[in-house]
């Protein structure tokens, strides 16, 4: 019998080889990000779990013990437990594991890092919107095959610039391809940011026709 994928979650099946693994933010659900995920790709299949721990009532990835002061055991538990999903929805539905790009914003943006630090093999490339290092790991993973897009607000109340640069650091430090972009723009999202990510995404799969 085929695996059960045991997060709450949306599955839209695509017309390309490509998945992406959608992540809302704090107080989201699985269904927040599917039309994201379709105007970035109109073409891929689309993964979407809403998270399972609850911050008064609202829902996300991981606990926090205060605002970016993250619980580092419950943070490691949730990301394996998000990656055996991914692993576990790609027998149920049949999509390839070796094309998932993660799609994350915010707490969905700091789990998908994680996961890049932590269980590697499960993403190939991740865009990232506002996001944080979500911790440090104690051996920094090959992520010499993976491109990441990062996309940060200048004036965000939540992450400091300096963060994301870090985010940045950290990850080209494992061998990991990562363009950055700061918008002019808080902790939400703009159109600039999606179609600057859209455009990245594109070039990903003529990198001959684009800047990656
Ligand atoms: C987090 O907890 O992951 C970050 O502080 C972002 C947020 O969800 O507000």
């Amino acid at each position: 019998m085929r695996p059960q994928p045991d997060f709450i979650h949306e599955f839209v099946p695509g017309s390309s080889s490509r998945t992406l693994l959608l992540l809302h933010g704090t107080g989201g659900n699985e269904r927040d990000l599917i039309t994201l995920g379709r105007e970035l790709d109109p073409n891929a299949a689309l993964l979407s779990p809403r998270g399972k721990v609850l911050e008064n009532g609202m829902p996300r990835f991981f606990r926090r013990l205060a605002e970016g002061v993250f619980d580092l055991d419950d943070l490691k538990f949730r990301t394996n437990e998000l990656a055996d999903f991914v692993t576990a929805a790609a027998q149920h539905y049949g999509f390839a594991i070796d094309n998932l790009v993660a799609v994350g914003y915010s707490n969905g943006a700091n789990i998908a890092a994680s996961m890049l630090l932590l269980r590697p093999e499960i993403v190939n490339a991740a865009l990232l919107f506002r996001a944080m290092v979500p911790l440090i790991p104690e051996k920094l993973p090959d992520l010499s095959s993976v491109h990441v897009w990062i996309g940060e607000g200048d004036q965000d109340p939540i992450i400091a610039t300096s963060e994301g640069q870090r985010l940045v650091d950290l990850l080209r430090e494992a061998g990991a391809d990562v363009t950055i972009r700061f918008f002019h723009a808080g902790h939400g999202l703009t159109n600039a940011d999606l179609e600057t990510a859209g455009h990245w995404l594109e070039a990903l799969n003529n990198p001959t026709r684009g800047e990656l």
